[in-house]
């Protein structure tokens, strides 16, 4: 696991009596066991993790786990940080949680500063899937486990897995709901679509889109959808960092040069929820038409589940992230207990969501990275309730409002 660095014979002695009080914890995460290193005390803990210096990966008897999310701007990934810092630590590991405010370099030294800080197990969501080649090798060269979670880490051989949802069928299931509700198959008038994608240096946002186009090309192609400002391509619909604002700009430029009074839009084909916000902006202060403008969404964030209440969204794809960090920690615990998990981890986790194994989809440009999939579900204004409250990921406070559950 740990590096050990050769000073006395003392740490040695101190790893062997750690490892042989090793307990194997029974835990909910899954049915696999970690062997579990005593945590520091207070004393033995370093002061900071920047304070610590390369010296501190001693193994010393901890395992820790650095954990490097991308913003706490978006609301999901404050909710993943806490649900894997809690699984972990439940599990009896100690955690690094930082995130880098959606900038590289920061992400990059947070990465640096958890190698320094002795972690074992690195989970991480790219804010730039491609731009953390280098710590990642720093890492993998140190004996680190990298677990690439949400988003997969591009041209690095040093990732060892992957967690996520399935990219792919998050913008199948956006279409397939844009194509039941504008009633695609039986009109014979052409609608007309718009779309607005993610960022491309998130390598789960092209996945989207393939997803959403793939599945609309039928339609695109005999000229039942229509898309009036010709902007189709992955780039040239994309959002840079998801943002909210640049989506709702470039709808407003979209509805103000392509459809002036009369010209009627029927859906937006958003990525997700912080882009749809932005659509759904658009459109209350740009747009014309009298119709309801379907508009698709990904993730249930609290605004948007407002949002589909009020009629302004029309759907959005849930992903219930405790799920994937349960994944996430289930899978961790098993590569620090030096196993090669594979599909069996699912069989024997006994989890009650669908999550496959998959050794073909995710190449990363340098190999093809083993991932464990979880499957997204469609939420509307029918089935919110149920699939989000009666569930449990969902609560209202006494006040009435929404929160999600922690
Ligand atoms: C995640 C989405 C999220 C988006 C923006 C993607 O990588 O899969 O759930 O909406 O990033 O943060």
């Amino acid at each position: 696991m740990k590096k050990i660095n050769f000073i006395t014979i003392t740490i040695i002695i101190n790893l062997l009596l750690s490892s042989c009080a090793s307990t194997p914890m029974a835990n909910e995460i899954g049915t696999n066991t970690v062997a579990q290193k005593p945590s520091a005390t207070a004393e033995e803990a370093p002061q900071s993790y920047e304070q610590s210096s390369a010296n501190a990966r001693i193994d010393d008897g901890r395992t820790v786990v650095g954990i490097s999310m991308p913003d706490k701007l978006l609301e999901r990934w404050n909710h993943d940080g806490i649900f894997l810092k809690e699984h972990f630590e439940k599990e009896g590991c100690e955690v690094i949680l930082k995130y880098a405010d959606n900038l590289i370099d920061t992400q990059i030294s947070d990465i640096r500063s958890m190698i320094d800080g002795g972690a074992d197990l690195l989970v991480i969501t790219a804010v730039d899937g491609a731009a953390l080649s280098s710590v990642l090798d720093k890492a993998k060269s140190q004996g680190i486990k990298i677990i690439a979670y949400d988003r997969l880490l591009m041209n690095s051989p040093s990732v060892d897995y992957y967690v996520s949802y399935d990219n792919y069928k998050v913008g199948v299931l956006q279409a397939e709901y844009v194509i039941s509700a504008l009633r695609l198959e039986k009109s014979s008038q052409t609608k007309t679509i718009e779309f607005v994608t993610g960022d491309p240096v998130d390598n789960n946002a092209r996945y989207f889109y393939q997803g959403a186009v793939d599945t609309l090309m039928p339609y695109l192609e005999s000229g039942k959808l229509s898309v009036l400002s010709n902007q189709q391509g992955f780039y040239e619909t994309s959002t840079a960092q998801w943002s909210t604002d640049i989506a709702q700009q470039r709808l407003q430029i979209i509805l103000n040069s392509y459809y002036p009074e009369n010209v009627r839009l029927d859906a937006v084909l958003c990525a997700n929820d912080s882009t749809a916000l932005g659509a759904t902006r658009a459109l209350e202060s740009d747009y014309n038409g009298q119709n309801s403008v379907v508009v698709t969404g990904q993730d249930a964030d609290v605004a948007n589940i407002y949002s589909i209440i009020e009629g302004k969204q029309s759907m959005t794809v849930f992903k219930a992230l405790r799920d994937e960090s349960v994944v996430a920690v289930a899978l961790g615990l098993s590569i620090l207990s030096d196993e090669t998990p594979d599909a069996e981890l699912i069989t024997r986790s006994g989890w009650k969501f669908e999550c496959s194994y998959n050794t073909t989809d995710y190449d990363n440009g340098s190999k093809i990275i083993p991932s464990y999939l979880l499957s997204p579900i469609t939420i509307t204004k029918d089935n919110l309730e149920k699939e989000l409250f009666d569930t449990g990921y969902y609560a209202r406070n006494g006040s009435g409002l929404i929160y999600a559950v922690e």
